[in-house]
C-alpha cells in the first residue's frame, strides 16, 4: 500500500491538483503536479522570446533547464534554473498558451522520462493529462476526473475572486474549452481516458466527497490486491 502509484488525469480546472494533494496527505504519499512541468517551461520560453510552435528549439531550451519539483511546507514548489517560479507560472498569459507546448512529441518524450523518474520506492500520486495512459501505465489505480464546463468555469471564477484576480466567468469558459480541445485533440499522448482507469464526475461533488471516493476506490484496491 505504502508504494502504491495513483494516476490521476482529466481535463482543466477538474479539481486534480486540489484533491491529488488532499490524498497524497492522507496516504503520506508523493503528490507530483505534472502540469507545472509544461507551464515552467512555457514561462522560460516566452520570457527568452522563443516561439511556441518551435518544437526544436524548445527541446534544446528544456534540455537545458535546471526543473525541480520540490515538496515544501507550502506543497509543491517549482524550481527552475535555481529559481522559484511557483507564482510565475499560474498567470493566465502561461495558461492560455501552455498546451501550445505540451502538443510537442520531443518535449513530451522528455517530460514523460523526466515523470518517470520522480517514482522513487514510495507511494505517488502524479495528476495530468496522460498519467494513466503514457507516464504510469501500471499505475494501480487510474482516477480520470471530470466536470462540466460550466462548473469548472465556475470553481476556476470563485478561486479567482478569492485571490482578487480580474475574472470573466464567460471568457473563462472559452479559454478552458479552448484547452481542453488541444489536449483532447493533438497527435502525441491527447488526453483520454485510460481503458482501465475509472471516471469521477465531480460536477456535483465537494472537495471532501472526491477526496474521500479515491480513498475509497484506493482501498477496494490494496484490500484485492493483498488478496492476490
Ligand atoms: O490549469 P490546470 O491545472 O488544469 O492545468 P495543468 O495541470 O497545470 O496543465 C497545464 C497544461 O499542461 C494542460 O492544459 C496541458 O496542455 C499540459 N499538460 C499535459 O499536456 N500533460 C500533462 N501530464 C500535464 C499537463
Ligand atoms: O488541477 P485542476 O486544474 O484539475 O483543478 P484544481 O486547480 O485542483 O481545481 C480548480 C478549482 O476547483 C479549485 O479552486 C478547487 O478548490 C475547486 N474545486 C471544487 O470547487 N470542487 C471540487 N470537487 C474540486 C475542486
Amino acid at each position: 500500500m505504502n508504494t502504491m502509484t495513483i494516476a490521476i488525469d482529466g481535463p482543466a480546472a477538474a479539481g486534480k491538483s486540489t484533491v491529488a494533494k488532499k490524498v497524497a496527505e492522507k496516504l503520506s504519499f508523493i503528490y507530483v503536479d505534472t502540469g507545472a512541468m509544461y507551464r515552467a517551461l512555457t514561462w522560460k520560453a516566452l520570457k527568452e522570446g522563443i516561439s511556441l510552435e518551435d518544437e526544436q528549439r524548445l527541446v534544446t531550451l528544456l534540455g537545458s533547464s535546471d526543473l525541480n519539483l520540490v515538496q515544501s511546507e507550502q506543497g509543491q514548489r517549482v524550481i527552475l534554473d535555481h529559481q522559484d517560479v511557483s507564482e510565475e507560472i499560474r498567470t493566465a498569459e502561461v495558461t492560455n498558451q501552455v498546451s501550445i507546448v505540451a502538443k510537442h512529441k520531443e518535449v513530451r518524450e522528455e517530460m514523460v522520462q523526466r515523470q518517470q523518474q520522480l517514482v522513487k520506492d514510495k507511494g505517488i500520486v502524479m495528476d495530468g493529462r496522460d498519467i494513466g495512459t503514457h507516464v504510469l501505465p501500471n499505475a494501480e489505480v487510474k482516477i480520470f476526473m471530470i466536470a462540466s464546463v460550466e462548473e469548472r468555469a465556475q470553481r476556476r471564477h470563485k478561486e479567482n475572486m478569492e485571490k482578487g484576480f480580474p475574472s470573466d466567468l464567460h471568457q473563462l469558459m472559452e479559454e478552458i474549452r479552448k484547452r481542453d480541445e488541444i489536449d483532447s485533440n493533438r497527435a502525441t499522448a491527447p488526453l483520454v481516458k485510460a481503458e482501465d482507469a475509472i471516471e469521477v464526475d465531480t460536477t456535483s461533488m465537494g472537495i471532501n466527497e472526491v477526496v474521500d471516493r479515491i480513498l475509497e476506490i484506493v482501498h477496494e484496491k490494496s484490500v484485492k490486491g493483498d488478496q492476490g
